[in-house]
């Protein structure tokens, strides 16, 4: 009997069809799919899922908008998202839609088994709706209030800044609250449950600490949702509904279950930052309460941002992933994405770095790589590979142990979704090919007719490292590994990760096709040019006018300071100073200073830093501050106070003699400059 594969089950969020999917929403496809084409070479089974979460409110009035029917209208968004996969080369072995029916069925029946066993009870929800984010939020939550004249609050703004509107309904809970220590101890006994490790801390300190409340799991304001089918006013909640898609995608709930037995659980769900906390709170509670066990791994990733802050179709910086596939092919699409995007970090699209990473590390690096390599074989060995012979040079060894080192540590990182790293690890073997290049000097090699083994001994190499490098590069670009075998001569040849080394070369006396650059280069200036025009015109010149009012501003205010008595700063002396949105991860008294606190932060960056400063004396229990966002001077030089280091300082306000740190609105995220 043929043996088993071990299985591997990745899943992507389920997306709203609510719009076009930017280039933001295609990175964790992109991501997903990665890792999925690289668990299949590693030999697994794997299970890869995506879909559309397509029942809500904003779905039901976006349709209405149109004039459409929902179900005509989601039919038509996941017929364009299923398209834009195909364009990715996307391999999901699985494509679930809420509005399928044996998703619905599925949902009823897990809603009645935990309204059956009392996790799920009928009570009355008050509270403020935004329609744009489908969530409900208390008054502290919002970002912005209005009030009439006697104060009392009669709208607001959520923190994405859509609107809210008082929303008073019947509706059905989930009682989180009774699994939240048992949640917590699962933590503890799961330290890799969450990653970055850090998203963990703060569902602890955020959430679990404070005391989880009851969720909302039904609505009967809407309609366009699965209906609770004992109380059929009630629409399922989109969560309950959306999380289960992970399940009923594998036939849990429906008659064949066969695919829930052998994929579920889920190695790993791969998620966006913003709904880490459904998927490890929510979810593993539910699993619970359901009997089942929880997902091995819960990734959360940052945002793919641009140098404004979030990609909005409002501020208008938002690219596609058509145009730049279009334009540059898919291989550098997926390899920009998979590049830019630090592991838990956000990572910050622009125009000139996506030039900038074809240029070196596609055209220059890799391409120029393989086009010398071809050209040199077919110049000296008239376009064959005649194998290694006995003959070496110096620089063999130290190649062969860079290929191999770079193969184990690659299949490390690539293991734990660290795309980034895993593809900078790559291009260690890149430039270490290339430098070979260098250091052998085929060329003065060719002019000494006794040196003929030698040569190909390196070009040998040279094709060898190649041929690692194709088979590593697969799980991100879909055709630059095809393309380089076969401008090799060594077509057919045998790509799996299982078991790959230097030297299992398959080929000896192939013919070399004559190459042409699988990377052009691109002109800087005409391809910035480019996609700068492809983000929404009018919007950008937007961007141009707030940034320039702000600075106008910023000029005001150090005239104003003049008539203070300070002395006026120019506005390029303001420039130099790097303000920054952080979130306080930790805080604690320093041991022998009474006046100082010291703070860790996260600040967008995968260590985050510390930051100490002297206002013990307003905060005598500095954990109040734990989880709150602030503002931080980013390039302050470091120092060392007490034996501990300081990067940077916190902003505070001051009035009175009376101190209070400088919080900002939580759709703010670590990292973001502030200008
Ligand atoms: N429908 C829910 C998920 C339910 S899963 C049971 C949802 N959908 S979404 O369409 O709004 O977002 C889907 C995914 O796209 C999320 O993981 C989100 O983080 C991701 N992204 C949306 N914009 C993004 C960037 N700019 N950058 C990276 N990922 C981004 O939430």
């Amino acid at each position: 009997m043929a043996e088993q594969k071990p299985t591997y089950y990745i899943t992507t969020p389920i997306y709203y069809p609510s719009g076009k999917l930017h280039i933001g929403n295609s990175y964790t496809t992109i991501a997903c799919d990665a890792e999925a084409r690289f668990k299949r070479l590693m030999g697994y089974d794997v299970f890869y899922l995506t879909g559309t979460d397509e029942h809500g409110l904003k779905i039901e009035q976006k349709a209405e908008k149109l004039g459409m029917k929902p179900q005509e209208y989601v039919d038509q968004m996941a017929a364009q998202i299923k398209e834009l996969w195909k364009k990715l080369e996307i391999t999901n072995d699985k494509f679930i839609r809420t509005t399928d029916d044996y998703h619905e069925k599925a949902v009823q029946k897990i809603f009645q088994q935990l309204l059956d066993q009392g996790d799920i009870y009928k009570g009355k929800y008050t509270g403020w709706y935004s329609v744009d984010d489908e969530e409900y939020f208390t008054e502290s939550q919002l970002a912005e209030v209005y009030r009439d004249e006697d104060g009392n609050v009669i709208g607001g703004k959520a923190p994405s800044g859509h609107e809210v509107q008082l929303v008073e309904e019947e509706s059905y809970f989930f009682k989180m609250s009774k699994y939240a220590n048992w949640l917590m101890n699962y933590y503890k006994e799961h330290p890799d449950f969450i990653e970055p490790q850090s998203r963990m801390n703060e569902m602890i300190n955020n959430f679990l600490k404070p005391g989880l409340e009851d969720l909302a799991v039904t609505r009967t304001s809407f309609n366009w949702g699965v209906k609770v089918p004992s109380d059929p006013k009630h629409v399922v909640y989109v969560w309950i509904d959306a999380l289960s898609n992970y399940i009923t995608a594998l036939g849990y709930g429906s008659d064949d279950d066969s695919l829930f037995k052998k994929y579920w659980p889920a190695d790993v769900h791969m998620v966006g930052k913003e709904i880490v906390r459904f998927h490890t709170i929510y979810w593993p509670i539910m699993l619970h309460a359901l009997g089942l066990p929880l997902p091995k791994h819960i990734i959360g990733h940052g945002w793919l941002t641009m140098r404004d802050g979030k990609m909005s179709k409002s501020k208008g910086n938002v690219i596609y992933p058509e145009t730049l596939v279009d334009r540059y092919g898919l291989d550098a699409t997926r390899y920009y994405l998979l590049r830019a995007m630090p592991f838990g970090n956000d990572g910050v699209f622009s125009p000139e770095d996506f030039v900038d990473k074809v240029n070196y590390d596609l055209a220059n690096d890799l391409g120029n790589l393989l086009n010398r390599t071809v050209a040199m074989i077919n110049k000296y060995q008239n376009g064959k590979l005649v194998g290694t012979n006995d003959a070496t040079t110096d620089f063999d060894a130290d190649l062969e142990q860079t290929a191999s080192d770079v193969i184990a540590e690659y299949k490390e990182l690539m293991d734990k979704t660290r795309f980034a790293e895993a593809l900078a690890t790559v291009w260690k073997l890149v430039s270490r090919a290339n430098k070979y290049i260098d250091e052998t000097e085929p060329w003065v090699l060719a002019k000494d007719d006794s040196k003929k083994d030698v040569l190909s001994d390196v070009m040998t190499h040279l094709a060898k490292s190649l041929w690692i490098i194709a088979a590593l590069i697969q799980p991100i670009m879909p055709h630059a590994p095809k393309q380089i075998v076969e401008q090799l001569g060594i077509e057919g040849t045998d790509l799996s990760l299982t078991d790959l080394q230097f030297n299992d070369f398959p080929a000896e006396a192939q013919v070399v096709a004559k190459g042409t650059p699988i990377f052009p280069r691109l002109d800087v200036k005409a391809e910035v040019e480019f996609i700068k025009s492809k983000m929404t015109a009018n919007e950008k010149k937007k961007g141009r006018k707030a940034m320039a009012e702000a600075k106008e501003k910023a000029q005001e205010t150090a005239q104003e300071e003049k008539t203070d008595g300070k002395k006026p700063i120019r506005i390029d002396v303001f420039d130099k100073v790097e303000l920054k949105v952080a979130q306080i991860t930790a805080a604690d008294h320093v041991e022998g200073a009474d006046k100082l606190l010291k703070f860790h932060m996260d600040d967008g960056t995968e260590e985050g830093r510390q930051i100490l400063s002297g206002i013990a004396k307003w905060y005598p229990d500095p954990s109040v501050l734990v989880g709150k966002k602030v503002l931080i001077v980013a390039n302050l030089k470091p120092r060392k106070m007490r034996g501990e280091l300081s990067q940077g300082m916190l902003l505070s306000a001051e009035k009175d003699g009376n101190v209070q740190v400088v919080t900002v609105p939580d759709n703010l995220v670590p990292g973001m400059g502030v200008e």
